[in-house]
Parts: C-alpha cells; structure tokens; sequence
C-alpha cells in the first residue's frame, strides 16, 4: 500500500485515542458524504484484504452544506444506525475531509530532514496557504528530491482548518467513536485506486470521484499524487436542473433522476446532457492546469468513482471532450468478497458509491 499524507491532528487528539488501546484490526472506514454515509471494514490476510462489513446509510440535505458539519446529531444518528443494522461496533475509524478548508500543495522546499521540516514547516508553508497559519494544522509528505533541483526536494503540503478538524474529532466523540486516521478524500480514493489496480511506476493516471457536491480529483504516478483539486460540482447539478426545469421537489427530481427510462424523455435527456457536459469541462478544466503547471508527462487515462459516475452518457461525454480513455473504478477488484456474505448485486450496486471509504479502510494509526 503507498500511503500518502494522512492528515493527523495531533494537538485536538491529545487525551482522547489515549484513553483506548487500538487493534489494528478495529479500524473502519467511515466516508461522510453530503447524501450519504458510507462504511468498509476490511481484514488483513494473508492473500490480500477481506471484505468484512460494508454498508451506507442517507443523510439529510441539510446535514452537510459546502463540505461544513450543520447537523451533526443527524450524522450521528445515521452512523448509530448504520452501525446497528450492520449489528458492530466501532471502536476507532478513518475519515476523511475535503472542500475549500483543506489546502494540498505540490511543492518544492530547501532540502532538509523530515524532523527539520517538522520544526520549520509553519514558517515554510506559511507563503502557500491562503489561510492564517495559526488556523490551520500542517502536515507534509517528503515525495523525495527534486529532479530540476538538486538542493531541493519535493513535498506535498496539506493544510487543514482546525476548525474542521475539531468539528469531525467532537462528532465522533459524540458517536462514542475514536477518530484515529482523518485522512483527505483525494487520497483515500487515491489509496484505493493503487491497492486495487497497481498501476506501473511510469503511469501518470487521473482519478475523479464524483459524488453530490464535490468531485476529488487527483492525478498520481508512482505512488505519488501530483496535482489534488475539489471541485464543488456533482450529482446534486442534474437534480437541481430537473427540480427547476420539471417544477417538481428536491425528492422528486431525485427519483426522476434515478429512473428507468430517464433519456427517452427528450427534456430530461437534453438536461443531463448539458450537465454532463458541464462536468466533463470542469475535468478538462483542471487536466488543462494541471498540464500547465506540470513537469511530468500528461495523464493517460482517467478512472472515475462516485455515485455520480452511474449517470448515463456521462463517460462517453468525459471520454469526447478529454479524448483519453475513461473507465469507472471497481473499488472491490482485489478485495476478497465471500459471496455468502455479500452478493454480488449488492456489492455492484453500491460500489460506485464506497471508494473513499474502502480507501480510508485501509489505513492504519501512524501512516504516512
Ligand atoms: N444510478 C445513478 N445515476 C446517476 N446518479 C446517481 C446514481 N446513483 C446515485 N447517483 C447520485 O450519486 C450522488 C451520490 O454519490 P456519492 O454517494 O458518491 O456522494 P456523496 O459521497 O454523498 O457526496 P459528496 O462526496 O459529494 O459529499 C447523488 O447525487 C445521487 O443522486
Ligand atoms: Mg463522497
């Protein structure tokens, strides 16, 4: 597995994973979503992962607005009974975050150890994060030298509002849960992409996850994530378009959206279509700043997840307007899943929606 920077919030937990003594076992992966909350739990054997529990419970509109906690009893509840009827418990889970309150930063810093960049990296990120620095928790990942620069090296920089931080750590306090790994959305997909596929070390690959509200985009080589973006668009575009064009509810529009026969009406079809196409621009968009930007070679292929990606016609739309080849994510490829356990309609039902979550199951206290 190549972990990449899991964010850890050292100064919030003091005190809290203290008071448990962790298994490794016991962790699960638990992604919050603005529509739904998703969990994995998987086992180490010796042949690979094993799928353990899995399972997803809706969350209210309101619970998660612009990627900010409103209503966290209702989360709360919705993981009490996530939790119960999946009949576990958890001790301590991997989350993770994303949005506008987490920076991530490809950068290139002065050469130096990793405890000396620990000492000085406030002082050294301060000119990259657009917040206060007091307001944010560092963290780095050391990617190694910098080939243009020998007396640089490379270093990805993620910096997280604390604010945030302490709203996930209380709500899962709440939950009587221990938060150990609180992770960044972009690389728990990341982390599931790479244990689930094993791309080769000279493929640039790009990955979008593509939910209600947010789309993470990512593209990596080597282990290595290059270039990280959010972008604040998802499914929620098509069922607001077919709420205000169809005059009908949130609900509504969100069944008509899930319908059979969704493109033989010409209005629907003419709807998804533009915001497909909105989507795909926004990926051509960021591929483009990536490519501007970028030293290494240019991504050649796209593998997207997220519920979102079940929307008809969207590949073929991505696929024409990025011209490279665009295939979804099978987030269980290399995990052992027991039939008698979990079907297979089951498992291919909801994994579009759980890659994060399998991502962040399979992280462990301390990586890095
Ligand atoms: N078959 C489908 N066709 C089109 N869209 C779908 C389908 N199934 C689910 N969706 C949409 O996928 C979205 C939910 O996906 P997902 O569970 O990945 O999002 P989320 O994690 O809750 O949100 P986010 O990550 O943006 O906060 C919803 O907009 C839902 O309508
Ligand atoms: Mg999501």
């Amino acid at each position: 597995m190549h972990a990449v920077a899991s964010v850890e919030y050292r100064q919030e937990m003091k005190g809290f994973c203290a008071m448990t003594l962790f298994k490794k076992k016991d962790l699960v992966g638990i992604d919050i979503g603005s529509s739904s909350m998703k969990l994995v739990q998987l086992k180490e054997t010796r042949i690979g992962y094993e799928l353990v529990n899995i399972g997803m419970a809706p969350l209210p509109v309101e619970a998660i607005v612009d990627n900010t906690l409103m209503d966290t009893s209702a989360i709360v509840e919705a993981l009490r009974t996530l939790t119960k009827s999946l009949n576990i418990r958890v001790n301590q889970a991997a989350c993770s975050i994303s949005g506008n309150s987490v920076i991530i930063r490809n950068i290139r810093f002065p050469y130096l150890t990793a405890d000396e960049l620990e000492e000085q990296i406030n002082w050294e990120a301060e000119q990259y994060i657009p917040f206060d620095i007091n307001d944010v928790n560092i963290d780095f990942h050391i990617l190694g030298p910098d080939e243009i620069d020998p007396k640089k090296m490379k270093v990805i920089l993620v910096a997280s509002k604390k604010e945030l931080i302490k709203e996930y750590v209380s709500l899962f306090k709440d939950a009587g849960v221990s938060l150990t790994v609180l992770d960044v959305d972009a690389f728990a997909l990341q982390n599931a992409f790479e244990l689930n596929y094993e791309p080769s070390a000279d493929e640039v690959i790009a990955l979008a996850n593509i939910g209600d509200a947010t789309m993470n985009f990512n593209i990596i080589k080597n282990g290595s994530s290059l270039f990280t973006r959010d972008i604040q668009l998802g499914g929620g575009l098509y069922t607001r378009e077919i709420q205000k064009k169809h005059s009908v509810t949130r609900d509504e529009a969100e069944k008509l959206k899930l319908s059979e026969g969704l493109l033989d009406d010409e209005f629907l079809r003419m709807g998804i279509e533009q915001c497909n196409d909105t989507l795909a621009m926004e990926l051509y968009r960021s591929m483009d700043f990536y490519g501007v930007n970028a030293t290494e070679e240019k991504a050649t292929k796209l593998y997207i997840s997220g519920g979102c990606s079940s929307t008809p016609l969207l590949l073929d739309a991505i696929r024409d307007r990025l011209d490279i080849p665009v295939e979804i994510i099978d987030p269980f490829r290399k995990i052992i899943c027991r039939e008698k356990r979990f079907t297979p309609a089951y498992l291919q039902e909801i994994a579009p929606h759980v890659t994060v979550a399998m991502g962040l199951a399979m992280r462990r206290y301390g990586d890095k």
